[in-house]
């Protein structure tokens, strides 16, 4: 498979007759592997890491060095995949200056381009990241980072006017000129309406089937999460469960002394062995 570069990303629509580009998180050297064995187009090190791997309820504890440590692990697995690093809550609200700098992080950690979430009013930060030559994604709809003032993780844009407003971001963001926008949690109708309103691809996770794309959490679709199961996340496998029995066959091993067995044991020779007998 050849490599998707950024620009070549920027022009992937699905109107133009381009197969709907497959995005999926990984957040360490195996998943990565996994993940581009399997033929991902983009692997994104999403700030879902905080609850699918640390054990947080929401991603806002994340720090910039936290997301950087994940690319880089990621990174040394040599994907083919475009690598994007999820700038995570607080990295890029503050100042110009420090979005840049932290993006610039992601970039140097492994990231070939970063995103955000939020619309026009992340627009300041957008264009001075694009100006330091980083490539970003947008990400809009049910943006976790903003859980406390969404009051939860709930679907937006379900009026008219939300919708309206989540299509002007939209368009901002595209011509402002991120390279693709994630759209998150919003019904199909305004997932359709997005994708036909701007030329950069829009990549959907709850957001339907008319996207240029999609985006599944790693440890969702492999069968690994339990806790929260939102209707569209699709299980692919059940590795969870497979862990779980793989685990208690191994402690049952231990527990009866069929493991180790010989075969899995280091020897020495008959006469070092009698040697460290006798003393
Ligand atoms: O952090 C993440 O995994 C994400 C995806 C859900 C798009 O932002």
């Amino acid at each position: 498979m050849t490599a998707l570069t950024v620009p070549a990303l920027a022009r992937h629509k699905v109107r133009d007759g381009a197969a709907p580009l497959v995005m999926v998180t990984a957040y360490d050297a195996p998943g990565a592997r996994v993940a581009d064995a399997a033929g991902v187009d983009l692997i994104l090190v999403g700030d879902s890491v905080a609850m699918v791997v640390l054990g947080y309820d929401d991603p806002l504890q994340l720090r910039t060095e936290d997301i950087a440590y994940h690319v880089a692990a990621v990174r040394r697995a040599g994907p083919a995949a475009l690598v994007i690093g999820d700038l995570p809550w607080m990295s890029y609200h503050v100042s110009v200056e420090e979005s840049v700098r932290n993006a610039a992080l992601l970039v140097r950690a492994g990231a070939t381009c970063v995103k955000l979430e939020g619309g026009r009013k992340r627009l300041r930060m957008i264009r001075a990241i694009l100006d330091a030559e980083i490539p970003v994604m947008g990400h809009l709809g049910l943006t976790p980072q903003s859980t406390n003032a969404m009051g939860g993780f709930r679907v937006q844009a379900k009026d008219v006017d939300a919708a309206r407003a989540l299509v002007a971001d939209a368009v901002a963001l595209a011509e402002a000129g991120c390279c693709a926008i994630v759209l998150e949690g919003i019904p199909d109708v305004v997932a359709d309406l997005v994708t036909a309103s701007i030329d950069v691809p829009t990549i959907g996770i709850g957001a339907g089937a008319g996207c240029d794309g999609q985006v599944l959490v790693f440890h969702d679709l492999l069968g690994f999460e339990d806790r929260v199961r939102p209707k569209f996340v699709r299980r692919y496998a059940e590795l969870g469960a497979a862990a779980t029995e793989a685990i208690a066959r191994y402690a049952a091993d231990v527990r009866t002394g069929a493991f180790p067995t010989d075969a899995e044991t280091y020897h020495v020779s008959a006469e070092v062995a009698d040697r460290l007998r006798d003393g």
